[in-house]
């Protein structure tokens, strides 16, 4: 395995390589990769991470070399005594010379909220234990774009880790690994010591396409079998887009990379998906894609143009708060937009793609800053979003180079639900609870 290898570079940079060439901006220096071994026996659990998937459950994912290793999680509230399990199911996947190894996803369940469960994957090997999400505010979500596996991606996580948070959401682009397949084993592993522990939801970027003329022309292979998220319970038919709710909060992944026009089936999906909302059950709206609509940086402008305009109405529409965004390497934060103006009935727009990936940060702006971006800054680093209650969040940057309780940027956010003038365009079944318009 070690020599093909080599082979994946060659292919990556006769076929794929012309898509990023045309990137004419300059990025600050990347560090090193950080590639992580796989130390434990074959058998045992390797690249362990859990997502929600439902209301009170979670599914367990992770890859075993021995094929043997049944999809089995046992599990219970105290450190080595399982009271449950659970079976699931299991895939694999080749791409050219690579075959993964057995990846098991298991739907474990139902669980309580805010508590501490100790689990093992495949009967044997190390066991691991996550914390399920709160049943009532607050909750605390990190996000974190862009992130690949180099030691600002380290950086990262550990800033991640030095505080607590109940969900990791991930505006694409993961692995970085980008055609070389044991690179998204190393990614599982460099994440599992977090992603064990929280729900991790995610979204496709470029970087997850990996698509290959005439042999793997839909790409995804990898995404898809590693990091399969609850779409089918969304009602959606692909894995690339999809939506659910925790503690008053609707989360939708939309796929940058999938269709959008208003013939697919992901604008006819997210046109259902946002009339469904309860917003009494769910105030607050939330949406995650990968290529930014709102950008004054000079890198991949106008790249998420054509997905805003078919999208953006709805979105707009249905009121939805906050809009978050990865692919440019840097952070910036709009004020409420629409249509390219500030608008207090709009969604704030992040983008947070700044997780540590080998390319490094995209340093140059628009000048002068557009009146609608009120804050940009090519550092590396991740965000964090509270929600307290049903009309207040707080959003806030924490950047690598301060200290982890450092904010170097944040704002409190009044959900538009609760604002006066902007609810009259939402659905009818909506009352007020608040007489006070904010941003
Ligand atoms: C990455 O972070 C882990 C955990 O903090 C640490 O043990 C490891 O040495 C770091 N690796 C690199 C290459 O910085
Ligand atoms: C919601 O949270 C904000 C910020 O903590 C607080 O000022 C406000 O009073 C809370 N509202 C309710 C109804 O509890
Ligand atoms: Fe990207």
């Amino acid at each position: 395995m070690p020599k093909l290898l080599f082979l994946f570079p060659i292919l990556f940079f006769l076929f794929l390589r012309p898509h990023h060439a045309a990137e004419d901006f300059v990025r600050q220096p990347a560090r090193p990769l950080v590639f992580t071994p796989h130390n434990r026996p074959q058998s045992h659990p390797q690249q362990v991470h859990v997502s929600l998937v439902g209301d009170n459950y979670m599914k367990v994912s992770w890859v075993t070399d021995e094929n043997g290793v049944p999809s089995t999680v046992e599990y219970g509230k105290l450190p080595g005594k399982y009271e449950s399990s659970a079976t699931g199911e299991h895939t694999s996947y080749r791409y050219f010379f690579y075959s993964s190894g057995k990846i098991h996803h298991v739907t474990i369940g139902p669980l309580d909220p805010a508590t501490t469960y100790y689990y093992r994957c495949g009967g044997s090997g190390p066991e691991f234990n996550f914390r399920t999400p709160p049943a009532t505010y607050p909750i605390e979500f990190v996000l974190a774009g862009d992130l690949g596996q180099t030691e600002w991606t380290n950086t990262t996580l550990e800033h991640i880790n030095a505080r607590n948070y109940d969900v990791l959401l991930l505006p694409g682009d993961l692995s970085y690994a980008d055609t070389q397949q044991p690179l998204w084993d190393s990614f599982g592993r460099l994440v599992e010591p977090y992603a064990s522990r929280r729900p991790w939801m995610v979204t496709q970027g470029n970087h997850e396409q990996e698509i290959f003329p005439m042999i793997y022309p839909k790409g995804f292979k990898a995404y898809n079998s590693r990091w399969p998220m609850p779409y089918k319970e969304s009602g959606s038919e692909s894995n690339l887009y999809y939506s659910f709710d925790v503690v008053g909060t609707h989360v939708i992944m939309l796929g940058s990379y999938a269709d959008f026009g208003p013939d697919s089936d992901q604008y006819k999906w997210l046109a259902n998906d946002l009339a469904k909302i309860d917003r009494s059950r769910t105030p607050w709206v939330v949406v995650l894609l990968h290529a930014p609509w709102y950008n004054s940086n000079l890198a991949h402008q106008g790249e998420g143009e054509s997905m805003r305009l078919a999208m953006e109405e709805m979105l707009y529409n249905s009121r939805v708060d906050m809009v978050f965004s990865g692919h440019v390497h840097a952070y910036e934060r709009f004020t409420r937009v629409y249509d390219n103006n500030a608008d207090p009935c709009g969604p704030m727009y992040i983008t947070i793609g700044d997780g540590g990936n080998r390319e490094g940060l995209a340093m140059l702006y628009k000048e002068p800053k557009p009146v609608i971006s009120l804050f940009r800054e090519a550092s590396f680093g991740h965000g964090r979003l509270r929600i307290m209650n049903d009309t207040h969040a707080h959003w806030s940057w924490n950047r690598n180079d301060d200290s982890s309780n450092v904010v170097a940027d944040g704002i409190w956010l009044e959900s538009l639900r609760s604002s006066c003038s902007c609810a009259p365009k939402m659905e009818q079944k909506m009352e007020h609870t608040s007489g006070k318009d904010e941003l």
